[in-house]
């Protein structure tokens, strides 16, 4: 079983955003947790209802910052996040109606081959690609404070 484990290499150095894709892995985590301990339909249904919406809202907050930074990434990023919660909602309506087995290894699947690799690809380089994003990576990797 994979499990989601929040790492350092995913972090670009500015809060806002990776306090944000902690709160994700955090929910995906939170929903695992509540299909293996088999807890009540309803609350893992809340579970999945919270990661939609702060996975929405990520998004936005995201796609308005690198609007302001002015990223070269800002268009295609919008693209990038239009698919991901196409997949996310494509699990979620699958949910009650398939084994939860099924919708752990499909929310598991596409935080480890989707999300995560979005968070160190594409939210990577659309940051770096600003100077202050890169200003905030440099300090959160390399500053000794
Ligand atoms: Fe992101
Ligand atoms: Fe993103």
């Amino acid at each position: 079983m994979k499990r989601a484990v929040w790492k350092r290499e995913y972090e670009i150095g500015v809060e806002k955003v990776d306090q944000e894709h902690m709160r994700l892995v955090k929910l995906c985590r939170a929903m695992a947790d509540a299909i293996l301990v088999d807890k009540d339909e309803a609350v893992m249904g809340q579970v999945l209802a919270a990661l939609k919406l702060y996975t929405e809202e990520h998004f936005r907050d995201e796609e308005v910052e690198l609007e302001r930074l002015k990223s070269p990434l800002a268009r295609r990023m919008k693209i990038a996040h239009a698919r991901l919660e196409a997949q996310l909602h494509l699990i979620i309506d699958g949910f009650g109606k398939r084994p939860h087995t099924q919708t752990l290894d499909d929310l598991l699947g596409w935080l480890e081959t989707e999300l995560l690799p979005h968070f160190t690809g594409m939210d990577m380089s659309a940051f770096l690609a600003t100077p202050e994003g890169r200003k905030a990576h440099v300090r959160r990797l390399y500053s000794v404070a």
